[in-house]
Protein backbone atom coordinates (compact mmCIF):
# COMPACT_ATOMS: atom_id res chain seq x y z
CA UNK A 1 0.00 0.00 0.00
CA UNK A 2 1.41 3.11 -0.57
CA UNK A 3 2.51 5.71 2.41
CA UNK A 4 -0.15 8.29 1.88
CA UNK A 5 -2.79 5.57 2.34
CA UNK A 6 -1.10 3.91 5.06
CA UNK A 7 -1.30 7.43 6.99
CA UNK A 8 -4.90 7.77 6.50
CA UNK A 9 -5.38 4.48 7.31
CA UNK A 10 -3.45 4.82 10.79
CA UNK A 11 -4.16 8.39 12.10
CA UNK A 12 -8.00 6.97 11.85
CA UNK A 13 -7.15 4.77 15.00
CA UNK A 14 -6.57 8.38 16.97
CA UNK A 15 -9.84 9.70 16.01
CA UNK A 16 -11.91 11.43 18.79
CA UNK A 17 -15.36 10.49 17.88
CA UNK A 18 -17.63 9.36 20.92
CA UNK A 19 -20.69 10.94 19.88
CA UNK A 20 -20.63 9.69 16.07
CA UNK A 21 -18.39 6.56 17.00
CA UNK A 22 -17.52 7.28 13.11
CA UNK A 23 -13.65 7.45 13.11
CA UNK A 24 -12.19 9.25 10.02
CA UNK A 25 -8.59 9.82 8.98
CA UNK A 26 -6.97 11.87 6.47
CA UNK A 27 -3.55 12.18 5.13
CA UNK A 28 -2.21 15.21 2.82
CA UNK A 29 1.07 14.72 0.73
CA UNK A 30 2.67 18.19 -0.18
CA UNK A 31 4.91 19.58 -3.34
CA UNK A 32 8.26 17.92 -1.48
CA UNK A 33 6.85 14.57 -0.58
CA UNK A 34 5.87 15.05 3.34
CA UNK A 35 2.47 13.56 4.59
CA UNK A 36 0.75 15.41 6.90
CA UNK A 37 -2.28 13.51 9.01
CA UNK A 38 -5.53 14.66 10.75
CA UNK A 39 -8.32 12.72 12.54
CA UNK A 40 -12.22 13.80 12.95
CA UNK A 41 -12.22 15.78 16.66
CA UNK A 42 -15.68 15.90 17.96
CA UNK A 43 -17.38 18.16 20.45
CA UNK A 44 -20.04 17.58 22.96
CA UNK A 45 -21.42 20.89 21.50
CA UNK A 46 -21.77 18.86 17.62
CA UNK A 47 -21.32 21.76 15.62
CA UNK A 48 -17.56 22.12 16.35
CA UNK A 49 -16.43 19.11 15.85
CA UNK A 50 -13.84 19.37 13.28
CA UNK A 51 -13.47 16.84 10.45
CA UNK A 52 -10.16 14.86 9.56
CA UNK A 53 -9.54 16.54 6.51
CA UNK A 54 -9.45 19.88 7.95
CA UNK A 55 -7.29 18.53 10.46
CA UNK A 56 -5.26 17.26 8.56
CA UNK A 57 -4.96 20.58 6.11
CA UNK A 58 -4.52 22.76 8.90
CA UNK A 59 -2.18 21.21 10.47
CA UNK A 60 -0.10 21.41 7.36
CA UNK A 61 -0.67 24.93 7.01
CA UNK A 62 0.43 25.62 10.04
CA UNK A 63 3.93 23.88 9.41
CA UNK A 64 4.15 26.55 6.65
CA UNK A 65 3.20 24.04 3.62
CA UNK A 66 1.45 26.10 0.75
CA UNK A 67 1.19 23.43 -1.91
CA UNK A 68 -0.62 20.15 -1.76
CA UNK A 69 -0.42 16.98 -4.50
CA UNK A 70 -2.64 14.62 -2.95
CA UNK A 71 -4.72 13.16 -0.29
CA UNK A 72 -6.16 9.88 1.57
CA UNK A 73 -9.39 9.80 3.81
CA UNK A 74 -10.39 6.21 5.33
CA UNK A 75 -13.11 5.70 6.90
CA UNK A 76 -16.06 3.10 7.06
CA UNK A 77 -19.45 2.39 4.64
CA UNK A 78 -18.09 4.44 2.01
CA UNK A 79 -16.61 7.75 3.51
CA UNK A 80 -16.87 10.57 1.30
CA UNK A 81 -16.02 13.93 2.33
CA UNK A 82 -18.51 16.51 3.62
CA UNK A 83 -19.39 19.30 1.81
CA UNK A 84 -17.55 21.72 3.53
CA UNK A 85 -14.39 19.78 3.40
CA UNK A 86 -14.60 19.54 -0.44
CA UNK A 87 -14.48 23.76 -0.33
CA UNK A 88 -11.77 23.94 1.58
CA UNK A 89 -9.88 20.86 -0.15
CA UNK A 90 -10.61 22.94 -3.02
CA UNK A 91 -9.17 26.28 -1.61
CA UNK A 92 -6.04 24.92 -0.36
CA UNK A 93 -5.45 22.30 -2.94
CA UNK A 94 -6.96 22.80 -6.20
CA UNK A 95 -7.17 19.75 -8.39
CA UNK A 96 -5.84 17.12 -7.04
CA UNK A 97 -6.50 12.92 -6.68
CA UNK A 98 -8.41 12.25 -3.52
CA UNK A 99 -7.96 7.73 -2.68
CA UNK A 100 -10.88 7.12 -0.20
CA UNK A 101 -10.43 3.48 1.68
CA UNK A 102 -12.73 1.67 3.26
CA UNK A 103 -12.85 -0.67 5.86
CA UNK A 104 -12.38 -3.61 3.52
CA UNK A 105 -9.08 -2.13 2.03
CA UNK A 106 -11.40 -1.20 -0.84
CA UNK A 107 -9.82 2.17 -2.84
CA UNK A 108 -11.46 4.95 -5.18
CA UNK A 109 -10.07 8.08 -6.30
CA UNK A 110 -11.56 10.85 -7.69
CA UNK A 111 -10.62 14.33 -8.41
CA UNK A 112 -11.33 17.17 -6.39
CA UNK A 113 -12.54 19.16 -9.39
CA UNK A 114 -15.14 16.11 -9.68
CA UNK A 115 -16.24 16.16 -5.78
CA UNK A 116 -17.20 19.39 -6.49
CA UNK A 117 -17.99 20.83 -9.81
CA UNK A 118 -18.08 24.65 -10.52
CA UNK A 119 -16.78 25.81 -7.46
CA UNK A 120 -16.81 29.25 -5.65
CA UNK A 121 -13.08 30.01 -5.47
CA UNK A 122 -10.60 33.11 -4.84
CA UNK A 123 -11.56 33.78 -8.85
CA UNK A 124 -14.89 35.11 -7.59
CA UNK A 125 -13.50 37.57 -5.63
CA UNK A 126 -11.14 39.11 -7.95
CA UNK A 127 -12.40 43.02 -7.91
N1 LIG B 1 -16.36 13.35 9.20
C1 LIG B 1 -15.09 13.56 8.77
O1 LIG B 1 -14.14 13.60 9.57
N2 LIG B 1 -14.90 13.77 7.46
C2 LIG B 1 -15.88 13.75 6.51
O2 LIG B 1 -15.62 14.03 5.36
C3 LIG B 1 -17.23 13.34 6.88
C4 LIG B 1 -17.52 13.31 8.33
C5 LIG B 1 -16.58 13.10 10.62
C6 LIG B 1 -17.29 14.22 11.33
C7 LIG B 1 -17.90 13.49 12.51
O3 LIG B 1 -16.92 13.39 13.54
C8 LIG B 1 -18.15 12.08 11.99
O4 LIG B 1 -17.36 11.95 10.82
C9 LIG B 1 -19.60 11.78 11.68
O5 LIG B 1 -20.15 12.77 10.88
Amino acid sequence: MNPLTEAAIKVRENAHAPYSNYKVGAAVQTDDGTIITGCNVESSSYGLTNCAERVALGAAVARGYKSFTAMAIAGKNGISPCGACRQVIWDLCGDIPITIIGDAGDKTVHMSSVLLPQPFDNSHLKQ
